[in-house]
């Protein structure tokens, strides 16, 4: 009698408890999940990795917060925001080699690709970039990219930074680079590019930061007013330039180590 008045109770204790227990850990799993479709892009990049000696994206599991992975942030609750990876140029296996990934167009919030000293990325210009719409920042610096640089990066028109210095582009830089009206920086230096600076770079007001390899005929002192926010000394044209000709910053300046073609304002 006694024993079965106190087993109720109990019983819809231990109901209770292991109610709460299942329904927390439903919750602390929901909310340490990233979204699926960054999971699936990141992991979709990651698979197009063909060597990652020195295992950088070691902590790309599936199944996993892809929040919480090396060289992700999330800003917005469970959406990448940023990926920023760097290889360190004093360690040999500090590579990536293989391509950037389209799975990449899948993240949709994101804001920032860094892809830096990775030395092994190859392939074309990831022209899918233009599906994302918050794109603001692209760095992919010291690959070996290669091809022409589309007309189709004119789309790109939220871009704030573009950086494709020290790949293996080739061909003229496209005249529609002139729509990125957003642009502070413009770094292509360290490429194969040929032909004349397209004269539209004119347009790009709130340009701060340019580098460019000098193969033109057009020099940018010529293309560049006084009224621009550029001043010529931030220009850094590193190859092919013609050693008696005149050049746009001082002679301080011109035997940079290659090493320095970053430009350093
Ligand atoms: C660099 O990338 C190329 C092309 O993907 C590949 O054939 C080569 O093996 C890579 N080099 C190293 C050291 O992984
Ligand atoms: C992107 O640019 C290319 C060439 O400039 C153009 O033909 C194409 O329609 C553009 N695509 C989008 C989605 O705006
Ligand atoms: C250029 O910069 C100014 C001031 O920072 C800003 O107000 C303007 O919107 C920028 N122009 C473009 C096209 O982004």
């Amino acid at each position: 009698m006694e024993l079965s008045f106190s087993s109720r109770p109990l019983r819809f204790v231990l109901l209770l408890f292991f109610f709460l227990i299942f329904t927390l850990q439903y919750f602390t799993v929901a909310s340490t999940t990233c979204h699926v479709d960054d999971e699936t892009g990141l992991l979709g990049f990651k698979s197009s990795i063909t060597a990652d000696p020195s295992g950088m994206l070691s902590s790309w599991k599936p199944g996993t917060d892809c929040c919480t992975w090396a060289f992700i942030t999330c800003l917005f609750k469970d959406r990448v925001t940023s990926i920023f990876i760097s290889g360190q140029s004093d360690k040999p296996n500090s590579f990536l080699s293989g391509r950037i990934s389209p799975s990449l167009s899948k993240l949709k919030s994101l804001n920032g690709l860094y892809l830096l000293n990775l030395r092994n990325i190859s392939g074309p210009f990831p022209g899918f970039l233009s599906e994302l719409p918050n794109l603001q920042f692209i760095y992919i610096e010291n690959n070996k990219l290669s091809g022409q640089i589309p007309a189709s990066i004119g789309n790109l028109t939220g871009l704030s930074a573009l950086s494709l210095a020290g790949n293996r582009f080739t061909g003229p830089i496209p005249s529609s680079i002139s729509r990125l009206t957003k642009l502070t920086q413009l770094k292509l230096g360290q490429n194969l590019l040929s032909g004349p600076i397209p004269y539209g770079i004119r347009q790009l007001k709130n340009l701060t930061v340019l580098s460019l390899d000098q193969t033109a005929s057009l020099a940018p002192y010529q293309i560049f007013s006084r009224r621009s926010r550029i001043s010529e000394s931030s220009i850094f044209p590193i190859t092919n330039f013609p050693e008696n000709s005149r050049h746009p910053f001082p002679p301080s300046r011109r035997n940079w180590p290659t090493s320095s073609w970053a430009t350093m304002l």
